[in-house]
């Protein structure tokens, strides 16, 4: 399982999470299933969601009993969540943003390390790829993009490259947009992280999620989510003291709970990990 996707924070997650024999629980971001086969093995039967159909695939192949999936975006939850007869569960996660096998997979277009299509859609039938937002955006939009989703200093002049340079040439491959990006500012990885984020309209989806996924859980049951870059934990902060001052429940960590050294030690892609609870009345 390991290759697919290493899980992020189990033991903290789970505990988190409190699971009981038998009671349902929603992995809103199934991945590689690592914090649904935890639940699973304590005795919970799992919904495990994901937009990406080689999650759903992978997991499948080990036939996991009280294992439901489906192929959604949590955006989408209530419905999901419904429709499959999940309401009223006893805890719910979110371990947001890319999975490993996204990442390594040169395809799918995630890695400024790998040469691949520029494609970074997680959801394989979504229209729109970062290839078709260089193409075709603005000088101006594209720096707004990428200050406001890259936190990038450099955003106008990586902005007036890529225009300069696809009026030559097309600029298609992850390559081909790093080489441009490392040439004005030394690193290309908050370049990607904005196109990411915008493909897949990633903030928004979260912002929209968490009230939905408050709304189906159970009395004094918890929402665990795990964030990878300041933009998407503010948000997860910010609905969480929404919720609190709503009197919706309340906030099981002041700070979050980050990996240890080990883990970090064990699996570098755990560094920026960041796990806030919330606890439903
Ligand atoms: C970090 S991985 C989850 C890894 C999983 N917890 C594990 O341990 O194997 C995130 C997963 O969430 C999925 N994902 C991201 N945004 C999503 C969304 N809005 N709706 C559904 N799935 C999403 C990605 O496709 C990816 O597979």
């Amino acid at each position: 399982m390991s290759n697919f996707h290493k899980p992020v924070l189990l033991k903290e997650t789970i505990e988190g999470l409190r699971i009981e024999n038998g009671r349902k629980y929603i992995d809103a971001t199934l991945g590689g299933g690592g914090h649904s086969f935890e639940i699973l093995k304590l005795g919970g039967a799992v919904l495990g969601i994901d937009v990406d159909k080689d999650a759903l695939e992978f997991v499948k192949r080990f036939k996991p009993e009280n294992l439901t999936l489906a192929r959604g975006n949590f955006r989408d939850i209530d419905k999901i969540a419904l429709l499959n007869n999940f309401d009223k569960v006893a805890g719910i996660i979110f371990d947001l943003g890319v999975s490993s096998h996204q990442i390594d997979d040169p395809a799918r277009g995630f890695s400024f390390q790998n040469e691949g299509p520029l494609d970074m859609r997680m959801d394989q039938e979504l229209g729109v790829r970062a290839l078709d937002l260089i193409k075709i955006l603005t000088k101006g939009e594209l720096n707004e993009i990428f200050t406001k989703f890259g936190e990038e200093i450099r955003a106008w002049e990586i902005s007036d490259a890529i225009v300069r340079a696809r009026s030559v040439k097309p600029i298609e491959t992850t390559k081909d947009l790093a080489k441009i990006v490392f040439a004005k500012s030394g690193q290309s990885k908050k370049i990607f992280q904005a196109l990411r984020i915008i493909v897949n309209d990633e903030l928004n989806a979260v912002a929209e999620a968490l009230p939905k996924a408050l709304k189906l859980l159970g009395e004094s049951k918890r929402l665990c989510v795990i964030s990878f870059h300041s933009l998407e934990d503010r948000i997860v902060k910010k609905k969480f003291l929404e919720f609190e001052e709503k009197n919706m429940g309340r906030i099981i960590t002041d700070k979050p709970i980050i990996p240890t050294a080990e883990e970090i030690e064990k699996n570098s892609r755990s560094r920026s990990a960041k796990l806030r609870i919330f606890e439903k009345k």
